[in-house]
Parts: structure tokens; C-alpha cells; sequence
């Protein structure tokens, strides 16, 4: 807990140094390719610090506020939080955000996450989700999406994500496996859409919830 609350509060105060912290040395950050001017993957410490740089100076100003942190069964972690961001150009975005965090069982690193965001009344969204490269398989995945789905505000009636898709071709194994995952936990293919720019056509899947 202490870390998650570190490491948000490290984004949100623009500590840079503070969240490096919080990371390991040899960290591969793989961002979701929903912003631009953002590259799919940044390498170590040195790759982390030119993510922050990409990504944070678009915008004025941007924040998580944490409002809530329960801690689950089984080393599981709930956040639920408020997204402010002000671009350059004077537009605000406000947006609810929820994070699962998954820690080890020996030095309660972070061994996986999620976020997510509501889309309408009725429909949750993923909007990013890892696990640590060296402990995926072993089930943290799905760990994450039974928590968040566990989770959910009632009311909830379907859980989308998107993915790169395969319809111009084999993008490469880890999407392939990507989409495995999310098909093998119930989730089917609903749309095919063009946010991403033309290298990363992108499929959006959606799973139903019932509680
Ligand atoms: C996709 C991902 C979150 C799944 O988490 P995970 O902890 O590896 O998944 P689990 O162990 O719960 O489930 C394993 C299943 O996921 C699939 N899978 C996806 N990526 C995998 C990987 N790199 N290694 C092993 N299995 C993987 C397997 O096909 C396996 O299927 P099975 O249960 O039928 O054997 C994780 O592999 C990951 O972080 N990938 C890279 C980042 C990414 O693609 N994020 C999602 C897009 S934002």
C-alpha cells in the first residue's frame, strides 16, 4: 500500500525522481498507444525519465487523486481515484479512474496492475493492464480482471478493452497472446476501430457482467 501510494503520489506531485523510486532499474514500461507523441515501449530508469518527459509535457497539468485504497484477500489492492489533466490548449479533462494492483508474495513488489475508467452508466472500460515480464503465466492476469470484476459498481453491465488487432496481419506474438488472454476470460471481439493511427489498428472486445 505504502508503495501504490508512493508511486500515484510521485505522478501526481510531478517528483520525477520520487517515482523512480518506486520502479526497478530494469523496467520495460509499455504504454497503452492511445496518446500520441508517446512511444509503444520505454526501456530501464533512462527510458522512464523520456516517457515522463513524452507523455507530461502536453499538458498543463495532470493528477490522480486517490480517494479510496481497500485492501483485498491475497495481497490484492483496490483503488479507486479521480483523473484532473489541463492540456496546453486549456481543455480539462475529468475522468473517474480505478486501478487493482497485485503485489508478490515475498517483498510485496508490484507484480501486476490494471486500470480502469466507467464509459456510460452501464459499461466499465480497461484501459491498461500489465504484469510484470518475468511472473506472467502464472496467473495475475487473471487475478486482476476476477478483482476488478468482483469490483465493479453494480449496475454494471459490460467490461470492454482494446487491443492491436490482427486484421492487417500478425501485429506479432505478444499481441497474439494478448488476445488469447482476453478471449480465454470471457471476453469476445465487438469492434474493429481506427483511433491508433494506420500501424495499430485496434479491436475492441467486451465481456458481459452479471452479478
Ligand atoms: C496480457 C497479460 C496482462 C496477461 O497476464 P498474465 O498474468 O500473463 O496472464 P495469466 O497468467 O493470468 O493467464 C495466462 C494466459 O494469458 C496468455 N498470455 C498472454 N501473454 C502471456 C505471456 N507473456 N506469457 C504467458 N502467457 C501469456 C496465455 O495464453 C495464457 O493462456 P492460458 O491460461 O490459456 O494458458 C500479460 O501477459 C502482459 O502483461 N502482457 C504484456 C502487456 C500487455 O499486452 N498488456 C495488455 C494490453 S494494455
Amino acid at each position: 500500500m505504502r508503495r501504490i501510494r508512493g508511486g500515484l503520489g510521485a505522478w501526481s506531485d510531478g517528483d520525477l525522481e520520487g517515482a523512480l523510486e518506486n520502479l526497478r532499474p530494469e523496467i520495460e514500461f509499455v504504454t497503452s498507444g492511445v496518446f500520441l507523441g508517446v512511444e509503444p515501449v520505454y526501456h530501464g530508469h533512462e527510458g522512464f525519465r523520456q516517457f515522463w518527459h513524452d507523455f507530461r509535457d502536453t499538458w498543463e497539468q495532470i493528477r490522480v487523486e486517490i480517494r479510496d485504497i481497500v485492501e483485498g484477500e491475497q495481497r490484492h489492492y483496490a483503488v479507486v481515484g479521480q483523473f484532473h489533466a489541463m492540456g496546453r490548449d486549456g481543455i480539462g479533462v475529468e475522468r473517474p479512474v480505478g486501478m487493482v494492483f497485485v503485489a508478490t508474495a515475498d517483498d510485496g513488489a508490484v507484480a501486476g496492475f490494471l486500470t480502469w475508467t466507467t464509459a456510460g452508466d452501464r459499461t466499465a472500460e480497461i484501459t491498461w493492464m500489465a504484469v510484470r515480464a518475468d511472473l506472467r503465466g502464472s496467473g495475475i492476469g487473471t487475478e486482476l480482471v476476477a478483482e476488478l470484476v468482483d469490483r465493479l459498481p453494480a449496475g454494471t453491465r459490460s467490461l470492454l478493452v482494446k487491443t492491436v488487432s490482427d486484421r492487417d496481419g500478425d501485429p506479432g506474438a505478444e499481441y497474439s497472446q494478448t488476445r488469447g488472454f482476453y478471449l480465454a476470460r470471457g471476453f469476445s471481439p465487438v469492434a474493429e476501430l481506427d483511433i491508433w493511427g494506420p500501424e495499430n489498428p485496434c479491436q475492441e472486445l467486451a465481456r458481459p457482467i452479471s452479478r
